[in-house]
């Protein structure tokens, strides 16, 4: 089962209030909602991003041209959506949401596009899970803005050809392996999301106390950022349960002794790992041996999808240095045999001793 307040994943109630605030198109609806900068100079972090993103706003504004396309890739929780939101608020046009699922038919998306407002901003979230043909309809209308309509069927049939407004597509995905190279191609800007450093996650911590009316110390934002997963949506989200920690057990403030109790309470490891996190580790050490072991099998052994397990939990995992992927599989090093407390067997494939190579046999 999902560990629903560690997992970067948004819960179900947050995914639909993102939805629905994108769609209000204005203020703030609901906790979540309303932690979401909506200006480049509130966001936090990524810092080279944030310098090509702002050049490419302004460049836009003075020539009073619509942006370029925009595809944003990175884990869950890092800030894709709301940087969508950012490219519209800044250039004050309107942003229509939606996603590679829920775009089932060619038409799904010929109703969105013909909808578009010159300049407007469509965010597509998930963008690597488009089908084919839907795929076909946007490749026209991000190259030419133009959209090629076939109606009725058979010998009868004819198409005809719509021009569109000027349009930014902003894209989101997890996986930028998945996308096809054509799509890929026609973005005028990709950009990698990467996790975020625990300075950086302290200020978001700081800034989502100040908006939610929280006390909070420098001691307390620290902690909770040092174990955020270098992720703001479990920053944000580890915030809310200590501070639900700190009025039920404590004065209501949170201190870095209140973040700390709070954070064991809630299951949170040193080093920000979750349930799901831990059991990929353990499973390899304790199970495989410290691998290699194929990804189905150790997702299998979760029991998470494979996706998952490679969208998800890996990259943070080989990000801190627990985990590698190798050729022949997945690999736990020396330090997740030593964040688990078990000594690994000589037989590890990793070691700690300099002296073996990294892959004898
Ligand atoms: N740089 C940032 N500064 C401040 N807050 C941030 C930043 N990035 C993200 N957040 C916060 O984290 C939450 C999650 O961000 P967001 O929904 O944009 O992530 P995402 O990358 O779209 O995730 P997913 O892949 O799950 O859709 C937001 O509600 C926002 O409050
Ligand atoms: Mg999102």
């Amino acid at each position: 089962m999902r560990d629903e307040l560690l997992s970067p994943e948004p819960t179900s109630d947050e995914a639909e209030l993102e939805v629905g605030e994108m769609r209000a198109g204005s203020g703030i609806i609901g906790e979540e909602g309303g932690l979401r900068p909506r200006h480049l100079d509130d966001f936090v972090g990524q810092r080279e991003l944030k310098e090509h993103l702002g050049i490419i706003l302004e460049a836009a504004r003075r020539r009073e041209q619509a942006v370029d396309h925009l595809l944003f890739a990175g884990p869950p929780g890092l800030g894709k959506t709301t940087l969508a939101g950012i490219v519209a608020a800044e250039l004050q046009v309107a942003l229509h949401v939606t996603s590679g699922p829920a775009l089932d038919r060619a038409g799904d998306l010929a109703a969105i596009l013909t909808r578009l407002g010159e300049g407007d901003v469509l965010f597509i979230d998930e963008i690597h899970r488009l089908s084919r043909n839907v795929e076909e309809v946007l490749y026209p209308a991000m190259e030419d803005f133009q959209l090629d309509i076939v109606l009725g069927k058979g010998p009868a049939a004819r198409s005809i050809r719509l021009d569109l407004p000027r349009f930014t597509l902003v894209g989101a995905t997890t996986r930028t392996g998945l996308i096809t190279g054509p799509l890929r191609d026609r973005f005028g800007l990709v950009a990698r999301l990467d996790y975020y450093e625990a300075d950086e996650l302290q200020s978001i911590v700081s800034r989502a106390a100040g908006i939610l009316g929280i006390g909070i110390d420098d001691g307390g934002a620290s902690e909770i950022a040092r174990r955020a997963r270098g992720t703001p949506r479990i920053a944000n989200r580890l915030l809310r349960r200590v501070r639900d920690f700190a009025e039920v057990r404590g004065d209501g403030e949170i201190d870095e002794a209140t973040a700390n109790e709070g954070l064991a309470v809630f299951g949170v490891d040193d080093l920000g790992l979750d349930k799901v996190d831990r059991a990929v580790l353990s499973n390899l050490c304790q199970k495989f041996g410290g691998g290699p072991v194929g990804l189905g099998t150790l997702a299998i052994s979760i029991g998470e999808a494979e996706e998952t397990v490679e969208d998800v939990y890996e990259p943070f995992l080989i990000q801190q240095g627990l985990l590698m992927r190798t050729p022949r599989g997945r690999v736990a090093t020396p330090a997740a045999w030593a964040h688990l407390g078990m000594l690994a067997p000589a037989s590890a494939p990793l070691t700690a001793d300099p002296s073996r190579g990294l892959f004898e046999s």
